[in-house]
Order: structure tokens, then C-alpha cells, then sequence
């Protein structure tokens, strides 16, 4: 079979200068596009919702790594699915939310009043650790290796460096597996996540390790550095935007729904990845068997079919619409937890200080696979 001529390239220059306004042309000019990096990338709103409800023709089995649930079809996802949603259940969040809170008050007493800071390194990684460890109940002495691994995992993937990748996994699993055969020892006694997960029945078995750290790390990974992203895109449309600090501290029961769509307009999450089991037809395009195809959250939640006006802040969108944590069988599972840990930081960000954009530092945009920005600075003012 012959390869297809690329299309685009998501590494290039001029996609990475600004991400959004790439893909927006890219959608515009060529929606379903070939890349040697991704395969078929899917852009328009409407292709990445048939590739997330029809099961039949595209799959999640994209590595050959195990990944609990992200990279497993049904219906052993569903078993998986089954377990892991019952960990992000109402009660639990509302458990959690004064702990949350706590959290984000902290955060917000140690900004410099008066002074600037940049968000993406000195504010919004640490409140995803902090808040991640605390929905785990893991230890503080897991903290430090927890925030170096977010580093270094953060370093590899951004050299697109394969072995430095696999170095960093492999420490993440030592990690856990650590954890977890600490938490055997002691009897299990524990209540935290890792003890339950090992606990957890799949069929007629307990989990064996390698599904536990998977697992782990997907909350892991999935967590802290898309909830840092959201930190830093939420802070800094609400700097640009004073009127809407404004409103939301008049009306706070609207910053549920105004935080889905900040993220909808700035994206969090750039792709995802599937596998076609047939050849499909999509967008007038023929892709074969097996291909590699990406979907593009990052340009589908600035369609302007389905989106007018794309770059308005609405609250009148209808939400059901807005992709930010997916659809369909792989929707997120986490994003109770998310929605908890964005709507108590926002909370307190707004009750106790006003924020501007920095006077002496521009904005950094992140680039290809990261999204949001690598630095933000921020003028912080008391109240
Ligand atoms: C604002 C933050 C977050 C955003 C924007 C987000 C977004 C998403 C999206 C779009 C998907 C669908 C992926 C696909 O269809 O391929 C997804 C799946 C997933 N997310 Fe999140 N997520 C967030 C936070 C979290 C958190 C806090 C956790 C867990 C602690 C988490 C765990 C997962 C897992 C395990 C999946 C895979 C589900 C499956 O394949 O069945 N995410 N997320």
C-alpha cells in the first residue's frame, strides 16, 4: 500500500506558532488530513463525533502498551469502566472538596499580592500535584518524586525522545509498584486508591499490578498536566478579561458552565489517538484498514458549523456539544474530579484577589503535543 502525501505536520513552525489559528486554517483548507506523525487527523466537529460513536469501525487499540481504560476496546473496557467510575461518584467528590478547597486557599494566600508570577511554573503545576495526591491519598514523601516525574516526562515528550520516555514510564511504575507492595504488606488496610484498586474484582480475579499502575497512571498523567493547562488558560482569559472576573464574582453559579467554555475556546487537549478496523469513509476521504487516525479535540471544539463564532464567549452554547472531555464510550471519567478542582480554585482565585496580565512579560504559547501556554505571566492584586 502507498503511503499518502502528508497534508500538514503538526510539529511544522507555523502550526506550532499558534496552535488554535493553525488548526482553524488547517479545518478550513484540508479537514481530514494526512500526516506521517499522526496518520488521518480528523478536524472537523462533526467527523470527530461519528469516530467517537461508532465503535464498530474505530478502535482504541493504538499501542502495544498496556493502557487501562485509554487503549482497550469493549467489552473488556467496559469491565474496566465498570470499576474506575465509581472512583469519581458524587459522594466521593463531595468527600473531597473540602480538602480541595483547603488546598486552593493555600494556593491563593501564597501569591505574591502586588506581584507578578508566572502561572505555568510557579502556581498551577503544584495545585494539580497537590490536588492529585490528595484524591489519591498518597503520602507526602511521594510528592517529590511525583513532581520530578512530571518534569522529566514533560522534557521527554516534548523531545519526542522514545528512550527517555520509557526510562521516565518505567520510574513512574517503580514508583507505584513500591506503593503497592507497601500497601500489601500492611494488609490493605489503607483506604486509600491504591488500596481499594487492589482490592477491585475484574470477573473472577483481583487486578494484577500491571493493570493497577496503568490505571495510575492515566489518573496520573491525565491529571496533572491537563489540570495545570486549565489552570493556566482559565487564568489567563479571566486576566484579559476583567469584566468577566466582574460577573462571575456577581454570579457565581455561572462558573461551571463559563470554565467548559473558556476551555472549549483555549483546549486543553490537543489529539487523541484511534485505529481504523475497516476502511472508512470520511469527509469525502477513503482510509484504508488499520490506519492510524487522530482526533483533533483542539479544532473540533472550534468548528464553526457547530460553534458560531467560535472565539465568543457564550453561555448560551449548548453544552452538550462541547468535547472537552470527550464522548462516547472513553468519555472522560475524570472529569468530576476536574470540574471539582477548577470550579474551587476559580472560586477562591476570584473571592480573594484581581489578576492582570503582566506589564514586563509576554505570554509563551505551549506547542505541539502540549496545548495552553508554557508561560503566563500574571499581575496579582489583593481584593
Ligand atoms: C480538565 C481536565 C481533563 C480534560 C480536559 C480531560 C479530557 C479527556 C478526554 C477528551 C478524554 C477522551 C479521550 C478519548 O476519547 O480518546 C479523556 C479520557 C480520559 N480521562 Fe480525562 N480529562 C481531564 C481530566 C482527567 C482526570 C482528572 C482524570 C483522572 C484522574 C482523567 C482520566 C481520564 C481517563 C482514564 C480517560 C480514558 C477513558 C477511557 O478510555 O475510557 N482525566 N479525558
Amino acid at each position: 500500500m502507498t503511503q499518502p502525501q502528508p497534508d500538514w505536520d503538526p510539529y511544522s513552525s507555523a502550526a506550532s506558532a499558534n496552535q488554535s489559528a493553525g488548526y482553524d486554517d488547517q479545518r478550513r483548507r484540508c479537514p481530514v488530513a494526512y500526516s506521517d506523525a499522526l496518520g488521518w487527523s480528523l478536524f472537523r466537529h462533526r467527523d470527530v463525533v461519528s469516530a467517537l460513536t461508532d465503535d464498530a469501525m474505530f478502535s482504541n487499540m493504538v499501542s502495544a502498551h498496556l493502557s487501562v481504560p485509554n487503549g482497550i476496546d469493549p467489552p473488556q473496557h467496559t469491565e474496566y469502566r465498570r470499576i474506575i467510575d465509581r472512583y469519581f461518584s458524587i459522594d466521593r467528590m463531595e468527600a473531597l472538596e473540602p480538602r480541595c478547597q483547603e488546598i486552593a486557599r493555600q494556593a491563593v494566600q501564597a501569591l505574591p499580592i502586588n506581584g507578578e508570577l508566572d502561572v505555568m511554573a510557579e502556581f498551577a503545576p503544584e495545585f494539580a500535584l497537590q490536588s492529585q495526591c490528595a484524591f489519591l491519598g498518597w503520602p507526602a514523601d511521594l510528592h517529590r518524586p511525583l513532581r520530578d516525574w512530571v518534569r522529566k516526562n514533560h522534557a521527554a515528550t516534548r523531545s519526542r525522545d522514545r528512550d527517555a520516555m520509557s526510562a521516565v514510564a518505567f520510574e513512574f511504575d517503580r514508583h507505584i509498584r513500591a506503593v503497592l507492595e507497601e500497601r500489601r504488606t500492611t494488609g490493605s488496610e489503607g483506604c486509600d486508591v491504591a488500596s481499594e484498586l487492589l482490592r477491585e474484582r475484574l470477573g473472577d480475579r483481583t487486578l494484577n499490578d500491571q493493570e493497577i499502575v496503568s490505571i495510575l497512571r492515566n489518573w496520573t498523567v491525565g491529571e496533572l498536566a491537563t489540570i495545570s493547562t486549565c489552570i493556566g488558560i482559565l487564568i489567563a482569559f479571566l486576566a484579559e478579561h476583567a469584566s468577566m472576573q466582574r460577573l462571575l464574582r456577581a454570579q457565581p453559579s455561572l462558573l461551571p458552565a463559563a470554565i467548559e467554555e473558556i476551555l472549549r475556546i483555549g483546549s486543553p487537549l490537543v489529539s487523541s489517538r484511534r485505529r481504523t478496523r475497516h476502511r472508512v469513509r470520511i469527509g469525502g476521504c477513503e482510509i484504508e484498514a488499520g490506519e492510524r487516525v487522530t482526533l483533533m479535540w483542539a479544532s473540533a471544539n472550534r468548528d464553526e458549523s457547530t460553534f458560531e463564532h467560535p472565539d465568543e464567549f457564550r453561555l448560551d452554547r449548548n453544552p452538550a456539544l462541547n468535547l472537552l472531555y470527550g464522548a462516547g464510550l472513553h468519555v472522560c471519567p475524570g472529569a468530576p474530579l476536574a470540574r471539582l478542582e477548577l470550579r474551587v480554585l476559580m472560586e477562591e482565585l476570584l473571592a480573594s484577589v484581581e489578576l492582570t496580565p503582566s506589564t514586563s512579560s509576554r505570554p509563551i504559547r505551549a506547542v505541539y503535543p502540549a496545548s495552553g501556554f508554557s508561560a503566563y505571566t500574571v499581575r496579582v492584586t489583593k481584593r
